[in-house]
C-alpha cells in the first residue's frame, strides 16, 4: 500500500524544515525515548557518537524521496542489517515513532500542525513496516 497523496505532499513540503532541524529533532527524540522507554537504552550501547546524525540523515533522505521509495532500497538494507545486529525488534518501532513525533512537535512548535504530525506518523509507520518485514526475513536466516 502506498502513502496517500496528501501525506506525500505534506512530507515533501515539510522535508526542508525537518532536515534543517534534523539534529535537534533526533537529539530530542532520544531524550524522550530513553526517558519513556529506558529498556531501549541498552540497544544503543555500541552506537557511534554520530548516531543521531545518521537517523536525521535517514529521515531527510526518506522525506526527499517520499514519492520515489525505490531509491531508498540500499539504505533500507543497511538499516535492517544494523538493526538485526543490535537486536531491534518490531515492538520497538512504536516507541521510536511516538518519541519522534513528540520531538517534531517540541522542535517545530506551531509549525507542527495536526496535518503535519499525522502525515509524518503515516510516513514513519510506512517505513517502519518495510524495515520490520526485511528484519523478519534476516532474523529467520539466523
Ligand atoms: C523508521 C524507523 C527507523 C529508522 C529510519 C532508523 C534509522 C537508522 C539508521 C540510519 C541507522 C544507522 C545504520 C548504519 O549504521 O548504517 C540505525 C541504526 C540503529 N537503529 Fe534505527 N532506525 C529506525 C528505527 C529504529 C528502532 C525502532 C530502534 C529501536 C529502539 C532502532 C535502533 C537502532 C540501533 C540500536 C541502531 C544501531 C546503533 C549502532 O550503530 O550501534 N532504530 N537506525
Amino acid at each position: 500500500m502506498a502513502l496517500s497523496p496528501k501525506t506525500q505532499e505534506i512530507c515533501k513540503a515539510t522535508a526542508p524544515v525537518i532536515e534543517e532541524h534534523g539534529e535537534a529533532i533526533t537529539t530530542r527524540m532520544y531524550e524522550i525515548l530513553f526517558a519513556n522507554y529506558p529498556e531501549t537504552k541498552s540497544l544503543f550501547s555500541d552506537a557511534p557518537e554520530n548516531q543521531h546524525k545518521l537517523l536525521a540523515a535517514a529521515i531527510a533522505a526518506y522525506a526527499a524521496n517520499i514519492d520515489n521509495l525505490d531509491v531508498l532500497g540500499k539504505a533500507v538494507e543497511g538499516m535492517a542489517q544494523r538493526h538485526v545486529k543490535t537486536k531491534v525488534k518490531e515492538e520497538h518501532y512504536p516507541m521510536v515513532g511516538l518519541s519522534l513525533l513528540e520531538a517534531i512537535k517540541d522542535v517545530l512548535g506551531d509549525a507542527a500542525t495536526d496535518d503535519v504530525i499525522n502525515a509524518w506518523k503515516e510516513a514513519y509507520f510506512f517505513l517502519a513496516d518495510i524495515l520490520i518485514a526485511r528484519e523478519k526475513e534476516i532474523y529467520a536466516t539466523k
